[in-house]
């Protein structure tokens, strides 16, 4: 094996044996069992599984928000340690500047990250990413002039102006309704492929996640493990549109559906 094949075999994102405890107020609370999963470079891996089951904390983790309490979480072969500034991330949770309008909400990460960027160049990236989200005419609004979805697109926005390498998603397009998903999710296809990027995408909505996927990980109930994964046999760029409609989308979706809807029953047992 030559030196560049080894190079490019390392998984852009390694999950070895990580598991994840939580201590609240004196309780412990398992999020995750011992969770094993490479992520290739370039590849679009979408992870599902019912709520708790541990998905953002996966995110997390990656991001070096958090500490695995057992196994390691590498990047580029390297253990994540502090904040992983080669990533991008729409957290679930929007966390948009309130007192920022739509044009300085979407230019704040490419201000922060790369403070050399001319005026002229942030304006013009700013007009492409609010054009790309479909939020002309909203420029100049605030957040609390908006609704959920269109929060969730200056979200998206400001996490693709930046170009990162690696894009870890948390239920992007959740709020939107089913034709703007639609759209969202072709525009995102057709970014991470042309830049090239890695996608880590977590949704609940199973045929969300076969529509945009390389690989699609199904998860337990708490304390969550790897329960399922399956390659999508569908090269991509796809049809976003009319995927749905192949047979070997509807074979794949059943599959998946007899492996996650046990979980999902166990994970609404209170
Ligand atoms: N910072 C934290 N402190 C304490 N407990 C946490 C923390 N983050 C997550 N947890 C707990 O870990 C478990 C997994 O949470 P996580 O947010 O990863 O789930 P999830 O799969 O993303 O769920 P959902 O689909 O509802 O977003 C939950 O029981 C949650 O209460
Ligand atoms: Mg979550």
């Amino acid at each position: 094996m030559t030196a560049m094949s080894t190079v490019s075999a390392t998984p852009k994102i390694d999950f070895s044996g990580v598991s994840k405890t939580f201590h609240v107020r004196g309780q412990e609370v398992q999020a995750l069992q011992p969770v094993d999963l490479q992520v290739r470079k370039e590849e679009f891996v979408a992870l599902v599984g019912p709520s708790g089951c541990g998905k953002s904390t996966l995110l997390n983790l990656v991001a070096g928000l958090l500490e695995p309490t057992s196994g390691s979480v590498t990047y580029d072969g390297k253990p994540v340690s502090g904040l992983n500034f080669r990533v991008g991330y729409m957290t679930q949770k929007d966390t948009l500047l309130p007192w920022r309008t739509v044009n300085d909400n979407i230019g704040v990460s490419l201000e922060l990250s790369c403070r050399s960027t001319p005026r002229a160049e942030l304006k013009e990236r700013v007009a492409q990413m609010v054009d790309l989200v479909g939020l002309r005419g909203f420029e100049n609004h605030f957040p609390t002039e908006l609704s959920g979805g269109m929060r969730k697109r200056v979200a998206l926005a400001r996490t693709l102006i930046y170009r990162p390498e690696t894009l870890l998603m948390d239920e992007p397009f959740g709020a939107l309704d089913a034709q703007l998903k639609l759209i969202m999710q072709d525009q995102l296809q057709k970014i991470t492929q042309h830049q090239k990027m890695t996608v880590l995408f977590v949704t609940h909505d199973l045929a969300e996640a076969i529509a945009v996927a390389d690989r699609v990980v199904v998860f337990s109930a708490r304390p969550g493990r790897i329960r399922a994964v399956r390659d999508v046999p569908l090269d991509r760029p796809r049809d976003i549109f009319k995927v749905r409609f192949a047979e070997s989308f509807s074979r794949l979706h059943e599959d998946l559906w007899d492996e996650l809807k046990d979980e999902v029953v166990k994970g609404t047992d209170v």
